[in-house]
């Protein structure tokens, strides 16, 4: 039978065409090279994975948010996530602590503790992880341009509690360009922001040096809008700005790059989402031997952590999201994640409820115990199928980074400071979210239960029980803040501002400077609020 003229020609989400089979005699006249393609597991270009043995060494790591309210009631969800199965943590700040604000700037109102937890001080930074052994504990600050400030306080609540820094293992966000056409909680312009990102990852190297320095950003560049190979190219372009950049410091490629991580969304197209994290790892690790002459192997060594896509979680039928959280993750498992975050089944109501956390977890739970999918290193690989995906999806991102590569004139520090200000990468990102909706509209690409003819609109969210916001949280934090700032010495605080001025003036790292200050009881929005006063706020152009 012919195909059905009836229904769309397939194509893979971000548009390319699929063929009506794939053959492993196709693959070899294609070119592909299985020594130099694939490889071996652990080992270069690390297409199969990132480990040799991948999950038969250690699963991945079980790491949900969570974030809401006052440290205490975010150290609380702690405790239900670790009860139920979760094996790393990862922490969620409001918006005020996202963008540089305390709780009390008039700027907060209404928002302080809604969408994450509000952290203001290190007294909060302390309480937030009260009863969790940091030396133990392998944990996530989800924050970018305050990031250096966040971790300064974490590090200082490491030195109260004798905690020595090279015990830490974990990972801060503090990855500044994406903010500028993927999240957007920016706080400084590009300069400053990515002088602060690289201030972390050399004040890291030398003193907390099993500290992730960076978490590479994809997902926010794919919740924007972005289709899969923008997402690869957008996020290794980042990468590769921040490796030139702590470069120029002085800092020697294998010194630092270890210590890189990235981070990916997982959308609904299975096989595309497995091939765009096996063309990652193998795009990385190219380009850190052949452009900036790592050795170590661990330079090359892709780690990512994944989240299945918010975005792709709809009202409609929310318990039919449970089942687009699994095969999501199921698709990052056969990436080869290390670490996974699977979105609520509720997330198109509100921040998560535990019930859905609880679910979440399960559904890794059965994927890693149940499923079988673990049992080998990359067991999809050789597939004529997946490996002319993933080089398809390699040559299209490369293609992108070509033409960012060009706008700096081989500075890729350059090229991407020109392309987040000329609003290359939103525009392309707003082109690929137009041609997205236009699928979802016409019926090209069918979403269950949201385009397609079996739409009930009587299936809602009735019988969910939501997250509850306490609206008493903002007055507690306030409260708190307001003690904090009794119970300093007002002229130590004073002090330990102007050293920091005077550490930006002078160019100078500034992890040194916001420690001590921190622990003088400094708050985070006095410091952002400083360093804005020196460099300026950053104004969006706008870019549509
Ligand atoms: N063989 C040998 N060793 C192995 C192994 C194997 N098969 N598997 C794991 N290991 C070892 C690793 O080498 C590592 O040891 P090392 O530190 O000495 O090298 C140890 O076991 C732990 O394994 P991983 O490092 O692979 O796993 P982690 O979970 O510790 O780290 C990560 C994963 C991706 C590298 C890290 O950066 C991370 O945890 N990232 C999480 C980021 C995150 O949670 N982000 C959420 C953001 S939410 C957001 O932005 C959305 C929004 O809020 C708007
Ligand atoms: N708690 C749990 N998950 C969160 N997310 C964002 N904030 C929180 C929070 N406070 C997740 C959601 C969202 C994505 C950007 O991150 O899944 O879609």
């Amino acid at each position: 039978m012919p195909d059905n003229p009836n229904q769309p020609t397939p194509r893979s989400l971000s548009g390319l065409p699929i063929d009506g089979l794939y053959s492993p005699d196709q693959l070899a006249a294609s070119g592909f090279d299985p020594a130099a393609d694939l490889g071996e597991p652990g080992q270069f270009p690390f297409t199969r994975g990132a480990y040799p043995n991948m999950y038969r060494g250690r699963l991945w790591t079980r790491r949900q948010i969570a974030g809401f309210g006052t440290a205490a009631a975010t150290n609380e969800r702690y405790r239900f996530l670790l009860d139920h199965g979760q094996t790393g943590l990862s922490t969620d700040f409001d918006h005020p602590t996202l963008t540089g604000y305390d709780s009390d700037h008039e700027l907060a109102e209404g928002e302080v503790g809604r969408l994450g937890v509000a952290i203001d001080s290190a007294a909060d930074m302390d309480e937030l992880f009260d009863g969790i052994p940091l030396e133990q504990a392998s944990v996530s600050l989800t924050i970018n341009h305050p990031a250096i400030v966040l971790l300064g306080m974490f590090l200082s609540v490491a030195e109260k509690r004798g905690t020595p820094w090279p015990a830490l293992r974990g990972t801060v966000q503090n990855d500044s360009l994406k903010e500028f056409h993927g999240q957007k909680t920016f706080a400084l312009p590009p300069g400053p922001a990515l002088k602060l990102t690289t201030d972390v990852v050399e004040f890291c190297t030398r003193h907390v040096p099993n500290w992730y320095t960076i978490s590479i950003s994809g997902y926010h560049t794919r919740e924007a809008g972005s289709d899969a190979v923008q997402e690869l190219a957008f996020t290794i372009a980042q990468g590769m700005a921040y490796v030139e950049s702590a470069m120029k410091r002085g800092l020697p490629v294998d010194s630092f790059a270890p210590r890189l991580s990235h981070f990916f969304g997982v959308h609904n197209d299975f096989f595309e989402e497995i091939a765009k994290f096996r063309a990652a790892r193998r795009m990385w690790a190219r380009i850190m031997r052949d452009r900036y002459g790592a050795t170590r192997s661990e330079s090359m060594r892709m780690r990512f952590h994944t989240q299945t896509l918010g975005s792709t979680l709809v009202r409609q039928d929310p318990l039919n999201n449970i089942l687009r959280g699994g095969l999501q993750a199921l698709a990052a498992v056969l990436g080869g994640t290390q670490s996974l975050h699977v979105s609520g089944y509720d997330e198109a109501y509100d921040i998560p409820s535990e019930e859905a956390m609880r679910i979440s977890l399960a559904t890794q739970m059965i994927l890693a115990n149940e499923s079988g999918v673990s049992a080998t290193p990359d067991p999809l690989g050789g597939s004529a199928y997946l490996e002319t995906l993933t080089t398809q999806l390699e040559e299209a991102a490369h293609a992108y980074i070509a033409r960012i590569d060009d706008m700096g004139n081989g500075s890729m520090l350059d090229g991407m400071l020109e392309a987040v200000s000329n609003g290359y990468i939103e525009s392309e990102i707003a082109q690929a979210s137009y041609r997205y909706q236009q699928r979802v509209e016409t019926g090209d690409y069918t979403i269950v239960g949201v385009n397609d003819e079996y739409r009930d609109d009587a299936a809602s969210s009735g019988s969910l029980e939501l997250f509850e916001f306490d609206q008493g949280e903002e007055d507690r934090q306030i409260a708190r803040l307001t003690q904090v700032r009794r119970s300093r010495s007002e002229a130590d605080a004073a002090q330990a501002i102007r050293r920091i001025v005077k550490t930006a003036r002078d160019d100078a790292n500034l992890l040194p400077a916001i420690i001590p200050a921190v622990a003088a009881g400094v708050t985070e929005g006095e410091i952002m609020g400083a360093l804005r006063d020196e460099w300026g706020e950053y104004v969006d152009p706008g870019v549509f």
